[in-house]
């Protein structure tokens, strides 16, 4: 977390301690006051009104209220939904749970850059679709999806568009109107904010879209997501957004810069594979795939000084290949062989140049020492955590 949303965030733990919703004395005003400008500052973030924001625990749970919450609202409508197979699973797991309740789901492929064919978008609504969710940034390839001409193709068509862009708020330009979105999930610890907090934008105009709670009790956020709000963690995500809107720019170039210098030392070995689109994609996310190396014997190489993750599905005695590069049309062996760097607001270029040596080495000597197979005899019995 950005040092600088930890200090906001800090006397609403204990100087500030009001619960919002108790309108009834001054200390309820101050922590309304403070969760009213957080509201105000996401909302223009994002060209949205303060009333379309509604606070979640994250972009999971605000994936999880804009899927269900459509289904059960539109269902007399339509029982056909549509995504996409690279989606992250806090979008596809609803969507698959609504198929056990007789939706009807069409997983659209990628291209083998990891973005999708807008024609077979099109072609895939139907009278009976009510809604598309398709994200900004996919997590694992960083890809950038077209969403200003996917929210296009859905308004011309009258089907509501939900957008995942929890890894997209505060490092690209967002804008609901100018993109044509009805449904927007966001979360704070993506960019530099506290975990557990999120939120969900919700049009409410040109269309108004209708909303089955998910979570009800005490009706707080217009009765979209009961339970009390939690005000330091909202004003540390409005901070976080904010720090991130003001640098936007300068770091991105910046991040920019040091991913092309990772990649152009890492893409001098021979059989190394940059995944997804070389451009459309986030700055700060390079996502290869090393031909002859299992990606978890690259991940202990590279251990002692980076955490880097393989980007894909781990249990602690099973690790799947990731289902974005599957979908991208990659061999399970390439799948495996795959690794996802992050860099970040606080990277340095001496720390760059730090990883790509440890990893040309790890790549060379596991290359050189054993096949991909003792490689991962040798791993068998490690156990490997990841996060998605
Ligand atoms: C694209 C995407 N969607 C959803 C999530 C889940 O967000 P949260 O951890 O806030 O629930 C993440 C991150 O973990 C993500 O990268």
């Amino acid at each position: 977390m950005d040092e600088r949303v930890l200090e906001a965030m800090l006397p609403y733990f204990t100087e500030y301690f009001g619960n919002p919703s108790s309108i009834g004395h001054v200390y309820g005003w101050e922590a309304e006051a403070a969760v009213k400008q957080a509201r105000q500052i996401l909302a223009d973030a994002i060209n949205a009104t303060p009333e379309e924001i509604v606070f979640t625990s994250g972009a999971t749970e605000a994936n999880n209220l804009a899927i269900k919450g459509v289904a059960e609202a539109y269902f007399s409508k339509g029982r056909h939904l549509i995504t996409v197979q690279t989606e992250h699973r806090a979008v596809l797991d609803p969507y698959r749970y609504l198929e056990t309740l007789g939706f009807e789901v069409t997983f659209l492929p990628v291209q083998p850059d990891g973005l999708i064919d807008l024609t077979q978008l099109e072609k895939a609504i139907r009278p009976e679709t009510i809604l598309v969710s398709v994200m900004v940034a996919n997590n694992e390839i960083g890809v950038l999806q077209p969403v200003a001409e996917i929210g296009e193709i859905c308004h011309r068509q009258q089907v509501l568009f939900h957008t995942d862009a929890a890894q997209a708020i505060g490092k690209i330009p967002l804008d609901v109107q100018a993109m044509n979105i009805d449904l927007m999930s966001l979360t704070a610890h993506k960019v530099y904010g506290p975990k557990g907090i999120g939120a969900l934008y919700v049009r409410r105009r040109n269309p108004r879209v209708r909303l089955a709670p998910q979570i009800q009790g005490g009706g707080q956020e217009r009765g979209l997501r009961s339970g009390t709000l939690y005000t330091p963690q909202i004003v540390g995500f409005a901070k976080a957004v904010a720090l991130g809107l003001e640098a936007q720019e300068s770091e991105s170039q910046q991040l920019l810069q040091l991913r092309e210098r990772l990649w152009s030392a890492l893409s001098q070995l021979p059989n190394i594979h940059l995944n997804g689109h070389p451009t459309q994609r986030l700055s700060g996310n390079l996502n290869i795939s090393v031909e002859d190396v299992d990606s978890s014997a690259l991940l202990l190489g590279l251990q002692p000084i980076v955490a880097v993750s393989s980007g894909s599905a781990c249990s602690s005695t099973n690790v799947a290949p990731s289902h974005v590069l599957l979908a991208l049309g990659h061999p399970e062996s390439l799948a495996y062989a795959s690794i996802r760097f992050g860099i970040g607001r606080f990277n340095t270029v001496a720390e760059i140049d730090q990883v790509a040596q440890q990893a040309i080495a790890t790549i060379e000597s596991l290359r050189q020492s054993q096949t991909v197979g003792s490689q991962k005899a040798l791993l068998s019995n490690r156990p490997i955590t990841n996060d998605q």
